[in-house]
């Protein structure tokens, strides 16, 4: 496995909002030091991209990412690595993910979704700076920056004792806090060509949509934004991306917010027309949501989160959780 090196993958960050000027300051500050940085924000702010945007500025060393939320489940040789002959099936020597960001960033992403044994082997880790590989004597180095980033209150989740606090003061030397979407609307217009740029055919958004997107709250931040042009390109084949291709949720939204606008419901209707919706609760309506999403994308469930607006990971977990 080769990861990332700054050269092959130098993240783009787009949005001019005093808000994001004060983020690129700080990624720059906290790019220049070795210092741990935790990043804290919502489900998808960019957590991802400004970590990786951290990594680049000094670009060295490569950028390891390391999901928390399936340590439990992952074995502990992925992350530490073991030595030949451990165990059975343990032919070869394997190298640990934390050994391979030697030198460069080990980036530890849902990280309040740490067990506790694992957050326990983390800090002797970082304090030591070496590691031992399973089943062999011989410690190895493993010096790397460590980047962490939750959409947790990890705070509240060391007073709630499900977090060790001497990790936490170890990851939150420099905290970067990313602004939800809707506190910086002034970047939804930037943002909303980015991605026509990158997922469109030359496009256009029409002022009616982009009204749309300036009147929605953005609950799932830029990576709804993404999942939304995705879906209207989708949907659409003339020369300008159409209000009426909404997603069911923004659409809902606006309507809600009584500006007239019922692209769902046909627009021919009137309000008082328009048939009511039985009332669902918030989990029969996510799940409904899974369910139509995994339904749009064929079973194809990383496509299904960037629709939904959430991360993979959040994904799964609702899968496991509603039994999908
Ligand atoms: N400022 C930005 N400029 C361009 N693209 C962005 C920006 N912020 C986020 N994105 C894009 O939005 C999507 C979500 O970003 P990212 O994965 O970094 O979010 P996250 O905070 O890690 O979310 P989660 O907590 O759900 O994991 C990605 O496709 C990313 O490229
Ligand atoms: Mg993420």
């Amino acid at each position: 496995v080769s990861y990332d090196t700054c050269s092959i993958a130098a993240p783009v960050l787009t949005g001019r909002s005093p808000r994001m000027a004060e983020v690129r300051r700080l990624i720059d500050k906290a790019g220049k030091s070795r210092s741990p940085v935790l990043l804290l924000g919502e489900t998808g702010t960019g957590k991802e991209v400004v970590a990786r945007a951290i990594h680049c500025t000094e670009g060295s060393g490569p950028f390891v990412p390391i999901d928390c939320s399936l340590l439990g489940t992952l074995l502990e040789t992925e992350l530490f690595g073991h030595a030949r002959g451990a165990f059975t099936g343990a032919v070869i020597n394997k190298t640990g993910l934390l050994e391979a960001a030697e030198g460069g960033t080990a980036f530890f992403d849902e990280v309040a979704e740490c067990p506790l044994d694992m957050q326990a082997k983390l800090l002797r880790v970082l304090q030591d700076k070496e590691i031992r590989p399973v089943g062999s004597l011989a410690r190895r180095r493993a010096d790397f920056r460590t980047i962490a980033a939750t959409n947790r209150d990890l705070a509240a989740e060391v007073e709630g004792g499900r977090f060790r606090r001497d990790l936490y003061y170890r990851l939150n030397v420099i905290t970067l806090r990313l602004p939800p979407l809707r506190d910086r609307k002034e970047d939804v217009p930037e943002l909303a060509q980015h991605f026509l740029r990158r997922h469109g055919a030359g496009q256009r958004v029409t002022p009616e949509l982009l009204d749309a997107f300036l009147g929605y709250d953005w609950p799932g931040n830029v990576r709804e934004l993404e999942g939304c042009i995705q879906r209207l390109v989708a949907l659409n084949s003339g020369p300008e991306l159409q209000a009426r291709d909404l997603p069911t949720a923004l659409a809902g939204a606006l309507q809600a917010r009584g500006d007239g606008f019922l692209p769902v419901l046909g627009s021919h209707q009137s309000r008082e027309q328009a048939p009511r919706p039985a009332l669902l609760s918030l989990r029969d309506a996510e799940r409904q949501a899974i369910l139509r999403a995994l339904d749009h994308t064929a079973g194809d469930r990383g496509r299904a989160a960037d629709l939904l607006g959430i991360g993979r990971t959040t994904l799964y977990r609702r899968l496991k959780e509603y039994g999908l």
